[in-house]
């Protein structure tokens, strides 16, 4: 997207020109936003009225509701395009109503659940536009006996994870790391955590989901159809309909399961143990998952700046019997008693989370807050294992940077075994590791986001040799508007083709069949939707 600091050059004559346009553009959006609103009082019902539920720029509280649920600041700043307004549902007719009204008026709606999209695509676009934000339909309900749930697009999964936790200690979910993603994005987008190894990705333990179409109708998995059900669980939802509940299979868990961090820095000899970890971490076994976190951190007091590495590991298991698979296995990682701890599973989602050891479990259910940081993320799938030389040539990047951090996510175990077209997401067998490349600044204005978002892409240039390639694959939950980008209100094929084939390989075009099918006229798009041709 590009941000109007880029489009606007100071010449007198395109001013002019372009002020008329916005003039314009705003008296059209004024008339389309007054009949929109107007719409939705129309489809009101008596017993669930929408008027609690519609935020525009005039309500005190809009700007509170927009940007608490924006993760990057670099789509948080004045030049950044707004809403018209913000519908935050409360019930099913007010998702129904905004389709309807939002389709007859002109106005774009962007789906919103978390708000952690890292390209701002739930919350921004290029042209006028409305949020549906489905924070406020978050209820969860468990059935333990059947090892199954319905969960609510705007239910996080931290609350996922503690509501399990309430029923049940020896039943899981596997899902990512960060607490307030929303299950929305997050599911429709593949979803990836610590026990995909043993159990695969989110989207490989959905049942049953409810979406509403461009129609405002309500389908169930039967309703919708095999296609587009197997579109929305990892194909992206927004290019499908808005997605009201998921109906996910829970995963068992041990009472306890055991976690470490160990750090490495090059004097420690991290360079051989990162390059062995590429060898045997998609071959331990599956009840064992291992992280690999590449930052900068201060050597001395003065400042200097080296790499450390740390390995994060879970295992479903005692330590007791994780020692002498890690020892046996991975050597090189020295991994001693002292380094585990063992706890309950819902714990480890804080561990994982960053909280230190023994914060309340209630912190699961803290609340998003404003951003704080501006970034760009990548990501990169790796087959054959980087050269040790180049392991170091990376860390002297990284550490030139300082701003950047790369983190490495072992595949092996289920991911191999599921079938590379049994959900939209295609990175299975063949892959040793996903990348992601975080950078990540503070400074406010465009020539620190010049500077940033410049390395960032020299850094992605450097990777090319020793990533997959042709085509070069990309994760789809950690969107990349770099890999290829429509504008926002018109689906190009031939682009779509473009960033369609790295996300999704050859299941591009059994969405492109499954879009046809449930939304033919193409009302739900962004900048990497799927175009129904
Ligand atoms: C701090 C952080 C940590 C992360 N950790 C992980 C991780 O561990 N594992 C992992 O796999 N990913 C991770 N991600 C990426 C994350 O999975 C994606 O950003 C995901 O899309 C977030 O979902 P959301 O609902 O919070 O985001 P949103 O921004 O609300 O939505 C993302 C996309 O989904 C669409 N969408 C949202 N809700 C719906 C709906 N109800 N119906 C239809 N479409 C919808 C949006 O329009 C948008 O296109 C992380 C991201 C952040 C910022
Ligand atoms: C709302 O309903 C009234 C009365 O039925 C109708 O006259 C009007 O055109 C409707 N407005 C919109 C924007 O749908
Ligand atoms: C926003 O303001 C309008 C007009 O005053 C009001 O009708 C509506 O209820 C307000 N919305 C919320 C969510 O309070
Ligand atoms: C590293 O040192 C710098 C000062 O040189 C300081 O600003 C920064 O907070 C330190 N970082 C950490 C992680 O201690
Ligand atoms: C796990 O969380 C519970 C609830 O907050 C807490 O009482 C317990 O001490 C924690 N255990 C560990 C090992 O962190
Ligand atoms: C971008 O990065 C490259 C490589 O680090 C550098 O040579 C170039 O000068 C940078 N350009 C800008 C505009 O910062
Ligand atoms: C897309 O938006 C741009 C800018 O608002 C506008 O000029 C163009 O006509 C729109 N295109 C379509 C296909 O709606």
């Amino acid at each position: 997207m590009p941000s109007m600091e880029t489009i606007l050059k100071p010449s007198s004559l395109l001013l002019n020109t372009l002020t008329i346009f916005f003039c314009i553009l705003q008296a059209t959006s004024d008339t389309s936003l007054d009949n929109f609103l107007q719409c939705l009082l129309n489809h009101s019902q008596p017993t669930n009225p929408i008027t609690e539920v519609i935020y525009t720029p005039i309500n005190s509280s809009f700007s509170s509701l927009l940007i608490t649920h924006i993760s990057n600041r670099r789509y948080s700043t004045p030049s950044t395009p707004k809403p018209l307004a913000i519908v935050a549902a409360k019930h099913e007719s007010h998702v129904q109503a905004t389709i309807i009204c939002a389709k007859s008026y002109g106005l774009q709606v962007r789906i919103r659940s978390g708000g952690h999209d890292y390209e701002g695509l739930s919350y921004v676009s290029n042209v006028p536009f409305v949020i549906l934000d489905m924070v406020n339909l978050a209820s969860i309900d468990i059935d333990v006996a059947k090892e199954t749930a319905w969960v609510q697009a705007g239910a996080t999964i931290g609350e996922l994870y503690y509501s399990i936790f309430q029923k049940s200690n020896v039943l899981g979910f596997p899902a990512g790391v960060s607490p307030t993603l929303g299950t929305g994005g997050h599911f429709s987008g593949g979803g990836y955590g610590n026990m995909m190894r043993k159990y695969g990705l989110s989207v490989d333990n959905i049942i049953d989901a409810q979406l509403i179409d461009a129609n405002g109708r309500i389908h169930d998995r039967k309703s919708m159809g095999e296609d587009v059900f197997w579109a929305i669980c990892g194909g992206g939802g927004a290019s499908f309909g808005v997605i009201l509940s998921w109906k996910i299979k829970l995963v068992p868990v041990p009472p306890q399961v055991s976690i470490f961090k160990v750090t490495k820095t090059i004097e420690e000899g991290a360079r051989d143990v990162v390059y062995q970890w590429q060898l045997v971490a998609t071959k331990l076994p599956e009840d064992l998952y291992i992280r690999v976190m590449h930052e900068v951190v201060n050597a001395t007091q003065e400042g200097k700046k080296i790499i450390q590495v740390s390995f994060i590991g879970q295992f479903l298991g005692q330590t007791v019997s994780l020692l002498p698979l890690v020892n046996e296995n991975f050597p090189e990682l020295g991994l001693q008693k002292s380094d585990c701890i063992e706890m309950p599973w819902i714990n480890s989602t804080l561990f994982w989370a960053e909280y230190p050891i023994g914060t309340p479990i209630d912190v699961l259910l803290a609340k998003h807050k404003a951003p704080q940081l501006f970034f760009k993320s990548r990501s990169d799938y790796v087959k054959k294992p980087i050269p040790k030389t180049v392991i170091e040539n990376i860390w002297d990047l990284i550490v030139k940077g300082e701003k950047v951090y790369m983190q490495w996510n072992p595949y092996g175990g289920k991911m191999h075994e599921i079938s590379a077209s049994a959900t939209p997401f295609p990175h299975r067998a063949g892959n040793l590791f996903l990348i992601q490349y975080y950078t990540f600044w503070t400074e406010e204005g465009i020539d620190a986001t010049n500077h940033y978002m410049n390395f960032s892409r020299s850094f992605y240039e450097f990777m090319t040799p020793y990533v997959s390639s042709s085509p070069r694959e990309a994760f789809l939950c950690y969107r990349d508007l770099d890999v290829g980008a429509n504008p926002s209100n018109r689906t190009n094929e031939d682009i779509a083709r473009i960033y369609g084939s790295k996300y999704y390989l050859d299941n591009f075009q059994r969405l492109v069949r499954a879009k046809a099918k449930i939304d033919p006229e193409n009302f739900f798009k962004h900048e990497q939707s799927i175009p129904p041709r």
